[in-house]
């Protein structure tokens, strides 16, 4: 990799993206498909993508809002549910039609009300999936409202996720969007070929603060919320330090304007377009640009066994800063992503 006041990259991948259907799809995609050479695509539409069969025509649908030139290759993921029957999920697997499971705790995110009411009852499914070699992806948060929602990802690791990973010793997960220290300190207890991370670019970004910064900033909402300060600087050293078990994962999640600005805004932020933007700017921050192509590019890979693209993206370094506008999606908008710092890199 070159570092000066060009920086290139192996070509990344997000290994966590909403890419949604229909109009949001045809309009959100481009943004994806321009950063990333593949992406890991999150199955929590509305009916939810469960099975081999609503894999199969969720990816034709993406392939075909496409441009015809682009080679960007969406991977796909089952949404499990109590009743997931683990004979199609293995067989999609084997297929090459799924490259991971994904686990919602039922109610635990945005249409998350079909997941998995108690891990348990989904050990047959876990097993196959162990045996099989196929990835478990894991919203790691508690549902109880009564554990406070700053705890959620904390109490999870000790209630569900050390139980469960105990049960399956041989199981690949990847716990996504961490958000807090002991979530970066659990992964690092781990073999790196059992378990690895997804950090996104606004947890790297910002904290609960931000969140209320001057007034109520429902564009910076999304689940796990941001935590504390000090959670956000052991996110930004887990990344920063180019260990394998912690990759990117944008965890882009598009919402129409009215429904985050709301008397009840829902819960993802959308930064697909300035996503690398910010990885960037955090790890030249932090003098890590070395260790970027490693979490971007190499990392991902290695755990979903799978070759680092063999492209590269270049970016620049500018004078001035980058601005973004919103996406309009029919008649109503997508807002983008404002980190809380000016971002001087762009894609040549
Ligand atoms: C995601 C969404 O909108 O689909 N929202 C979010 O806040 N991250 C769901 C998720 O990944 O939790
Ligand atoms: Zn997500």
């Amino acid at each position: 990799m070159k570092i000066n006041k060009s920086l290139t990259l192996t070509k990344p991948d997000d290994w966590h993206v909403h890419l949604r259907s229909g109009e949001m799809l045809a309009k959100v995609l481009r943004d994806t498909a321009t950063s990333f050479n593949r992406a890991i695509v999150m199955p929590n539409l509305s009916p939810p993508i469960r099975t081999t069969y609503d894999a199969v025509s969720y990816q034709r649908e993406i392939k075909a809002a496409l441009n015809k030139d682009s080679d960007f290759t969406p991977l796909m993921t089952s949404y499990l549910t109590d009743e997931t029957d683990p004979d199609d999920l293995i067989a999609g697997f084997k297929r090459g039609v799924f490259t991971a499971a994904k686990l919602y705790p039922a109610g635990a995110t945005t249409n998350s009300d079909s997941g998995v009411t108690n891990t348990l009852l989904l050990d047959p499914v876990f097993s196959a999936m162990s045996n099989a070699g196929m990835p478990l992806l894991i919203h790691g948060e508690v549902v109880d409202h009564k554990i406070d929602i700053f705890d959620r990802e904390h109490k999870f690791i000790e209630l569900v996720l050390e139980p469960l990973r105990n049960r399956h010793k041989n199981l690949k997960i990847v716990f996504e969007h961490i958000t807090t220290k002991s979530a970066v300190d659990y992964v690092r207890s781990s073999s790196p070929d059992k378990l690895a991370a997804t950090i996104t670019p606004h947890h790297l970004s910002v904290n609960r603060s931000d969140l209320f910064a001057g007034g109520i900033r429902p564009h910076l909402y999304c689940l796990p919320i941001p935590k504390r300060e000090e959670h956000r600087i052991a996110l930004v050293d887990a990344a920063c330090s180019g260990d394998k078990r912690f990759f990117l994962g944008t965890d882009s999640a598009p919402h129409l304007i009215e429904e985050k600005e709301s008397s009840c805004g829902c819960a993802g932020v959308y930064n697909s377009p300035n996503a690398l933007l910010t990885y960037i700017a955090i790890f030249e921050q932090n003098n890590a640009l070395d260790k970027l192509n490693s979490f971007a590019s190499l990392n991902g890979p290695e755990f979903y066994n799978l070759k680092p693209n063999n492209k590269e993206i270049e970016f620049v370094k500018r004078s001035s800063p980058m601005s973004f506008d919103d996406l309009q999606v029919g008649s109503s908008r997508v807002k983008t992503f404002v980190p809380p710092f000016p971002l001087f890199w762009s894609a040549k």
